[in-house]
């Protein structure tokens, strides 16, 4: 006989509790949660997760105001539950009513049948209170849902465009994929998604870069088995372009879990690649990842600010290096991310990317390029980066990312003061990404 499913608030709250108080990932989480709720409340469960995660301060903020005493030790689970009866009231089409009386039943499913009056007491005093309650509450943390810290570091990184950056993390992620075009045509490809009815948009200047209007699962759009796409950002398809790799070059991907660019570089070229990361269990996705495509690539696993990692192998022709980083690019996918991270992380994230560029400068080929990459859009991460190897490295020459006929490049006006490619959460719908490109000098 099959377990009876779980209540879907009840692990919500759970859910919450563990990211937030005890600081494990959502995308760790999440997972056993849905099987946990079973099917038909899995899309459900996962709206409620991310949406509580991306408007947490808000919520947090006005819990505290709620509940006239704090909840500690193992009642503090009904602290998450109230936050997730209170962007259900605000954020979700279900009847007030009905929102209320199901959070109150979560908390019989949590063991507490004591706290169904405090849960119910709670939303019905936000209801009636909402104004008053917002105006107790508004400060810059809870009006854009960000940590004071990173607030403050957008604003000075830029001083234009933060508010317009910190309102993106906030939406929903879309869905891209790359039609791998050695194994289908992109005009075929297209032509499938219509016969199954799939609606989606061709990214203006990348045509094998495809959003879909509704995002499914994988298994639903054609051609997944057959490797005729992958999931990747419009933002990470730019990797295999930039690094421009040709047929028979020697090429690492550096930091390359769990495969996304290693199987786009062997897409666009005849490469022989060596693919490197210090994870091993994300190693086994590249693996999963060039089989399905029917590709092929040497992994290497080990730590690659260790020059002892690839000393066995030549000099390569390119490199690209998707360095770890602070994510902070792609907050509206993971927005677990801005609560997790914490301010002194970027100091140290960023001493571990010189750390590995350094490795990774030693192991490139004079005349060779070395393309660096992250996912964030902190300075000090990327152009802040960039400029100091610049200037402390003689033999690097910046290769500016101009006039391919991408139109988004067309108005960069790189120096060595003014190194890369910073793509902001929500142009042409990418997620935030930096992109730059040295050349070894002969
Ligand atoms: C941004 S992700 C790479 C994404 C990948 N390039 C892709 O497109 O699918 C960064 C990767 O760096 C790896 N990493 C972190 N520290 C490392 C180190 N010291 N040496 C090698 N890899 C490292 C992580 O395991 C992670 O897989």
């Amino acid at each position: 006989m099959s377990k009876a499913s779980k209540n879907v608030r009840a692990e919500a709250a759970r859910c919450l509790l563990a990211v937030l108080d005890k600081g494990q990932s959502l995308s760790d989480v999440l997972p056993q949660a849905q099987i946990n709720v079973g099917e038909k409340d899995a899309a459900l469960l996962q709206e409620m997760c991310f949406g509580t995660i991306r408007h947490f301060a808000r919520y947090d903020a006005i819990c505290h105001q709620l509940l006239t005493k704090k909840l500690k030790g193992k009642q503090r689970v009904f602290h998450h539950l109230v936050i997730v009866g209170l962007y259900q009231l605000e954020h979700m089409r279900i009847p007030e009513h009905a929102a209320v009386a199901e959070t109150v039943q979560a908390a019989v499913s949590l063991k507490a049948q004591g706290l169904k009056g405090l849960v119910n007491a709670c939303l019905r005093n936000f209801m009636r209170n909402k104004d008053v309650l917002l105006k107790k509450t508004a400060n810059p943390v809870t009006e854009y849902n960000h940590p004071s810290w990173f607030i403050k570091r957008i604003q000075a990184a830029y001083p234009e465009q933060w508010q317009t950056i910190l309102e993106q993390n906030l939406q929903r992620a879309p869905m891209w994929l790359r039609v791998h075009t050695s194994n289908k045509p992109v005009t075929e490809f297209c032509t499938a998604l219509d016969d199954a009815k799939i609606e989606y948009e061709v990214h203006p200047h990348n045509p094998t870069a495809i959003r879909l209007l509704a995002p499914k699962p994988v298994d639903k759009i054609p051609g997944f088995d057959q490797g005729w796409f992958v999931v990747q950002d419009a933002a990470a398809q730019n990797a295999a372009r930039l690094l421009g790799a040709c047929d028979n070059e020697h090429v690492l991907d550096a930091c390359a879990a769990p495969g996304g660019k290693t199987c786009h570089v062997l897409d666009t070229a005849k490469v022989n690649m060596v693919a490197a990361d210090i994870d091993e269990t994300r190693l086994s996705r590249v693996q999963e990842n060039l089989t399905r495509l029917k590709l092929e690539a040497q992994l290497v696993c080990g730590d690659l600010s260790d020059p002892k990692t690839l000393e066995s192998f030549e000099q390569f022709d390119s490199i690209l290096l998707d360095a770890p980083c602070s994510a902070t690019g792609v907050i509206r996918r993971h927005p677990d991310i801005k609560w997790l991270r914490r301010n002194e992380d970027i100091e140290q994230l960023s001493t571990l990317q010189a750390n590995i560029l350094q490795t990774m400068w030693d192991k490139l080929k004079p005349g060779g390029t070395l393309l660096y990459a992250t996912c964030s859009i902190l300075p000090d991460e990327n152009k802040l980066q960039m400029q100091q190897f610049l200037t402390t490295h003689a033999d690097a020459i910046l290769v500016p990312i101009v006039n391919q006929g991408h139109s988004d490049e067309q108005s960069l006006n790189e120096t060595v003061d003014n190194p890369g490619w910073q793509i902001l959460p929500g142009e042409h719908n990418m997620d935030g990404f930096y992109y730059c490109r040295l050349k070894k000098s002969q």
